[in-house]
């Protein structure tokens, strides 16, 4: 097949134009570049050649390579010289008349066989193509920053844009080295329509003082290996940009989620713009710099002094009880692993020495660490042994029913002072605290699974814990080298209450046809550099315990965009609940 578009105009050289077309010329294609003026167009090549020279140095490039791209790209500041071009792709500032100025412009300038796309984030595609005569051959080219390192493409197709034209745009991308996504004309298209609602939750929960900027930050990114935390994430997108992102998702959809936290317009009245303006959510170095200045350097120090841990116990014999006494145990504490029956806890205790195994296997544990690990680990049937623990951490059925009676159990057998302690992921803590005569030691600790690997703990106080209880955890989480984030008793903590609306957003996507399950995992996964798309999480995690969070989520703060969307109930249902079956929101087993 021959190569879609051999002569690509690119019309606007700043931070995206520049970086395409020097994308473009790589691929063997003839580049004209067009800018607003003179100056302009002069500015835009010393760019392209600054950055190509970058790229010699840093070895993404050969000198010869570099000379051969250039030689292809010719500047100008003339719209009449994309005549010459079989694709155009614009550039041009985030400014809906200009857009449709330029391509009104483009319409008279190039022969009807010409395609036309826009560069633009959150403008309607449509709105632009109604400026041309050509409606058909008019679509969105969505590039990702810095459009060297990001594969990504998102090719936004109107309804009036014709398949010819985006498949001919799709293979262009492909023909860039780059994955093309398709999507329809909605703002934010896939990857910005999922990001931006996630962003903006996490500027109201750090608005209404849920939790630090910190622990909001470290959260997502140790709960869910995101590279970034969402409000460092803002800073560097720009708080100003983000706002405008979210005013026209709000615009379109007029879900209450989508509508700028009242915090982003008080940043942007402000000036304080992010790493741009040397402020915003942090404070910079300088304007540009990406090193945050005020930024605390660890979990804040707790105000009053904790109390003294030494054993713990560790009740239930499942998955996150044997990973969290293995943490415990690593960290040098007595675990007394306490499950209904002592065959039970011989079991887990089995399962610990084997996930101890394998990091000797992997060369993580010596065989000394290994053996005084398992020493410390005592398997035993009957919660009455625990009456001497300084620590109880529960990790027994998700079923408040269970977690209030095995509270009321152990506030009769564990000795006064101690700390009692939930790693419910859905539950209320103070539910299990009222279970018994001592609310103000019962907290919770939000581990994650597999807890010897994941670094996040959340930390979780109700209104009756007392501050040294707090402390007690947030110190011993720390020496137990994990990461501690603070927040209070409601529905999904920090992590789940920002990742399952998010989650949920991609299901409704993919129920409305927007687009596929295989784009929108790609999408995300490029675009933002998650570690997994979010039908693949949802997979894992499984659709069943994904719905009862969300449906905890909606129950708590009843927003009509946090219902969990159908096609997720749809699939629990009939018995698609993810990996674990087989099937979910793909079928595992034929694999
Ligand atoms: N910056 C990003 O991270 C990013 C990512 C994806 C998409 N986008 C979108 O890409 C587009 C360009 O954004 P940017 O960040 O590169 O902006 P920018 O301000 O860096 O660059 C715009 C360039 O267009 C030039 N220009 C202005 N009017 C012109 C005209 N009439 N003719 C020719 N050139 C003109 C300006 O001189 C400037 O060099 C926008 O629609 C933006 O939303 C940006």
């Amino acid at each position: 097949m021959e190569r879609p578009f051999p002569t690509v105009a690119v019309v606007g050289l700043g931070t995206m134009g520049a970086g395409v077309a020097v994308a473009v010329a790589k691929s063997g294609r003839r580049v004209i570049g067009i800018e607003a003026t003179e100056d302009s167009a002069a500015r835009a090549l010393a760019r392209i050649e600054e950055a190509t020279a970058h790229a010699v140095d840093r070895e993404r490039l050969t000198a010869e390579e570099r000379a051969g791209l250039l030689a292809r790209i010719s500047v100008g500041h003339e719209l009449a010289a994309a005549a010459g071009a079989d694709l155009v792709i614009e550039e041009v500032p985030e400014q809906l008349e200009l857009k449709r100025e330029v391509f009104a412009e483009l319409d008279r300038i190039c022969p009807q066989t010409t395609v036309l796309a826009t560069g633009t984030t959150a403008l309607s595609v449509t709105r632009i193509a109604a400026a041309t005569s050509r409606p058909d051959r008019v679509l969105g080219l969505h590039f990702f920053n810095p459009v060297h390192t990001m594969k990504l493409v998102e090719v936004v197709r109107t309804v009036l844009t014709s398949p010819r034209t985006a498949e001919d745009a799709a293979e262009f991308a492909r023909d860039l080295g780059k994955e093309p996504v398709a999507a329809g004309d909605r703002a934010g298209f896939v990857v910005n329509g999922l990001l931006f609602a996630y962003l903006n939750q996490a500027a109201a929960m750090f608005e209404s003082k849920y939790a630090s900027r910190e622990d909001i930050d470290a959260a997502m990114r140790l709960g869910c290996g995101l590279p970034m935390g969402p409000l460092a994430l803002l800073d560097l997108i720009g708080v100003d940009t983000a706002r405008t992102v979210l005013e026209a998702m709000y615009e379109q959809s007029r879900d209450r989620l989508h509508a700028p936290a009242p915090i982003l317009g008080q940043l942007v009245a402000a000036g304080l713009l992010g790493r741009k303006s040397g402020r915003g959510f942090y404070t910079y170095e300088a304007p540009g710099s990406s090193r945050a200045v005020d930024a605390a350097t660890g979990p804040g120090l707790p105000k009053v002094p904790g109390r003294e841990v030494r054993s713990v116990g560790v009740c239930g014999s499942g998955t996150m009880a044997t990973g969290i006494a293995e943490v415990f145990a690593k960290a040098g504490h007595p675990v007394l692993l306490a499950a209904r029956s002592q065959e039970k806890a011989e079991r887990a205790k089995a399962q610990l020495a084997k996930s101890l195994e394998r990091s000797v296997a992997k060369g993580r544990l010596t065989d000394e660490q290994r053996d005084a690990a398992l020493a410390l680990v005592t398997p035993v049937g009957r919660y009455a042994e625990l009456a001497d623990v300084d620590l109880v951490v529960e990790a027994v059925a998700e079923d408040l029913a269970v977690k209030r009676e095995l509270f009321a159990t152990l506030d009769k057998i564990v000795k006064p002072g101690a700390v009692l302690a939930t790693t419910t992921s859905s539950l209320p803590v103070i539910s299990c605290a009222t279970a018994t005569t001592r609310p103000q030691d019962v907290i919770g600790m939000h581990f994650f699974n597999p807890a010897p690997a994941m670094k996040l703990v959340e930390v979780v106080s109700t209104v009756l814990t007392s501050p040294d209880v707090t402390a007690t955890v947030l110190e011993l989480t720390a020496k137990v080298r994990k990461h501690p984030v603070e927040c209070g008793d409601r529905a999904g903590f920090i992590v789940n209450a920002l990742l399952f609306p998010y989650l949920n957003d991609a299901v409704r996507m993919l129920q409305e046809h927007y687009a596929t399950v295989d784009d929108i995992d790609t999408a995300m996964k490029l675009g933002c550099g998650y570690p997994m798309g979010p039908f693949e999480l949802l997979d894992v995690v499984g659709l069943d315990v994904s719905l009862t969070i969300e449906q905890v989520l909606h129950q708590e703060f009843r927003e009509p965009g946090l219902a969990a969307a159908p096609l997720l109930e749809h699939l629990v249902a009939a018995g698609c609940l993810g990996r674990k079956t087989g099937r979910g929101f793909r079928d595992h087993a034929r694999r």
